[in-house]
C-alpha cells in the first residue's frame, strides 16, 4: 500500500475556518429562523471595484477573438502587471524593487505555504502567537516540526508571544532563528507596524542571517502616512525579506484570486555545501515548475486596480470596510469591551467578556445572538481569552451585530 505524508497527522483536527463554518452550519439547521451575521473569516462582501470589471470584460472578448486570444501566459505574472505593481506598490514609496522581482500568483495563503518549497529542513522557524494559522500548519506539513503539546504548541517552532503588554508587538528574539513570519497590519490582532519597529527586525535578521516572511496583505488599510506599507521601506530589507502582498483584501479578489510575492534578486540563502545561493532564481524554477500562472483576464483586473479609476474606487472599498471597524470598535469599547486593532485593520481584537474561553465565548455569541466571530485560541495558544471580529460584511449587517453584541454583552 502506498504511504502518507505522516506529518499531515499531526495537524490539529481542522483547519480553522471549516471548523467555525462546521459549527456555524449545524447550528443554522438546527434553528433555521436564525438570522446569523457572519464577521469570522476575513471574506470580503462589497462587489469588485468597477475599473476591474471593465478591465476583465474586456479581457473576456479579446479571448474571444482568434487574433487577440491569449493561451499560456508567462509563470511569473504579465510583465505589464509586474511593472506597474513595482511603480506603484514600491518605487512609489521609494523602494529599489523591480518587475522582474515580482511573481503574480492565486494568492498570499498559497504563495506564503509554498515558499518553504525552497527552503531547507533544518531551520529554526518563528512565529508570533497568536499567528496567521497559514504559517504553522503548513510547517507541519513540510515536516518542520515535531509534535503538538496541549497548549497547541508544535514542538520545534519558536513562539513569540504578541500580548497587550508588548502592543501586540513580538519582542526580537534574543537567540538566533533562521526564518521568521511577521504580518503587518496583523492579522488576527490589528496591531501595526512602525519603521522603527521593522527596522529592528531587519537589523537582527541581517545580524543573523535570518529571512523574514513579510506579509503585507493588509497593508491598503494603512491610513497613517507614517506607518510603513512594506518592508522594502527599511533599508537593508532587500537582503533579508520576502513579501507577500493580495488583491483580495484591498480590491476584494478573495473569489477572483490575484496576488503577487517579491523576492529579490539581492536575497541569499545558504545550501548544504555552503554556497550562497540566490532565492529568486530558487522561487523562479519552483513557479516555472508547479505553477501556469493566473488568468490572463484576472491580471487584467488586476492591473486596473492602478489605473486612476481603480485607486480611487479600491479607496472607496477600503474607507467603507474601515469605517465598519470604527463602528464595531467604537461601540464595544463604549460597552464596556476591551478592544484592540481595527484602526489600520478591518480586524477587531478583543478580550472575551466574563472571563469566557475564546471558544465558549464563539458559542455563546452563536447561540445568544447569532453572530459569528473567530475564538482567538484558533491563531495560538496565547489568543486563549480573546476573540477577532472581522468589518468585512455590509454597514446593515455590521450594526445590527454591533447591537446585538453590545445589548448582551454591556460590562
Ligand atoms: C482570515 O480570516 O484570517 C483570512 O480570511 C484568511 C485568509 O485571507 O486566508
Amino acid at each position: 500500500m502506498a504511504t502518507i505524508n505522516d506529518n499531515y497527522l499531526k495537524l490539529k483536527a481542522g483547519y480553522l475556518f471549516p471548523e467555525i463554518a462546521r459549527r456555524v452550519n449545524a447550528f443554522a439547521e438546527a434553528n433555521p429562523q436564525a438570522e446569523i451575521i457572519k464577521l469570522g473569516i476575513g471574506d470580503v462582501t462589497e462587489p469588485l471595484p468597477e475599473a476591474c470589471c471593465q478591465a476583465m470584460i474586456k479581457a473576456v472578448e479579446e479571448m474571444s477573438d482568434r487574433s487577440t486570444f491569449k493561451g499560456y501566459g508567462p509563470e511569473q505574472g504579465y510583465a505589464w502587471l509586474r511593472e506597474k505593481i513595482a511603480a506603484s506598490d514600491f518605487q512609489g514609496r521609494g523602494c529599489e524593487i523591480d518587475g522582474s522581482e515580482i511573481f503574480v500568483s492565486d494568492g498570499a495563503k498559497c504563495d506564503t505555504g509554498n515558499i518553504l518549497d525552497i527552503f531547507g529542513k533544518n531551520n529554526t522557524i518563528a512565529v508570533t502567537d497568536p499567528v496567521y494559522p497559514v504559517y504553522v500548519d503548513t510547517n507541519v506539513m513540510a515536516g518542520h516540526t515535531g509534535e503538538v503539546n496541549n497548549g497547541g504548541e508544535y514542538e520545534g517552532l519558536v513562539y513569540i508571544p504578541i500580548t497587550e503588554e508588548n502592543n501586540f508587538t513580538a519582542e526580537i528574539p534574543s537567540k538566533k532563528v533562521d526564518l521568521i513570519y511577521l504580518c503587518f497590519p496583523n492579522n488576527p490582532t490589528g496591531a501595526v507596524a512602525s519603521k522603527e519597529y521593522l527596522k529592528a527586525w531587519v537589523d537582527y535578521a541581517k545580524a543573523n542571517d535570518s529571512i523574514i516572511f513579510f506579509d503585507a496583505a493588509y497593508e491598503a488599510y494603512i491610513r497613517d502616512p507614517e506607518l510603513p506599507h512594506s518592508i522594502y521601506e527599511i533599508e537593508g530589507a532587500k537582503d533579508c525579506a520576502i513579501e507577500f502582498r493580495s488583491f483580495s483584501k484591498n480590491a476584494g479578489f478573495t473569489g477572483t484570486r490575484c496576488a503577487y510575492t517579491v523576492v529579490p534578486k539581492t536575497l541569499k540563502a545558504t545550501a548544504s555545501d555552503g554556497t550562497e545561493v540566490e532565492l529568486h532564481k530558487l522561487w523562479n524554477r519552483r513557479q516555472s515548475t508547479k505553477f501556469n500562472g493566473v488568468s490572463y483576464i484576472v491580471q487584467r483586473g488586476a492591473e486596473a486596480v492602478y489605473s486612476e479609476a481603480g485607486q480611487a474606487q479600491v479607496k472607496k472599498l477600503i474607507d467603507f470596510y474601515l469605517e465598519n471597524a470604527k463602528i464595531i470598535r467604537e461601540k464595544l469599547t463604549a460597552a464596556g469591551l476591551s478592544v484592540y486593532g481595527g484602526v489600520h485593520s478591518p480586524y477587531i481584537w478583543l478580550k472575551t467578556p466574563q472571563g469566557l474561553s475564546s471558544w465558549d465565548f464563539f458559542d455563546k455569541l452563536l447561540q445568544t445572538v447569532n453572530v459569528v466571530g473567530t475564538p482567538g485560541s484558533g491563531f495560538g495558544a496565547a489568543g486563549e481569552g480573546y476573540f477577532r471580529i472581522s468589518a468585512f460584511n455590509s454597514r446593515e449587517n455590521v450594526e445590527e451585530a454591533t447591537k446585538r453584541i453590545t445589548e448582551k454583552f454591556k460590562v
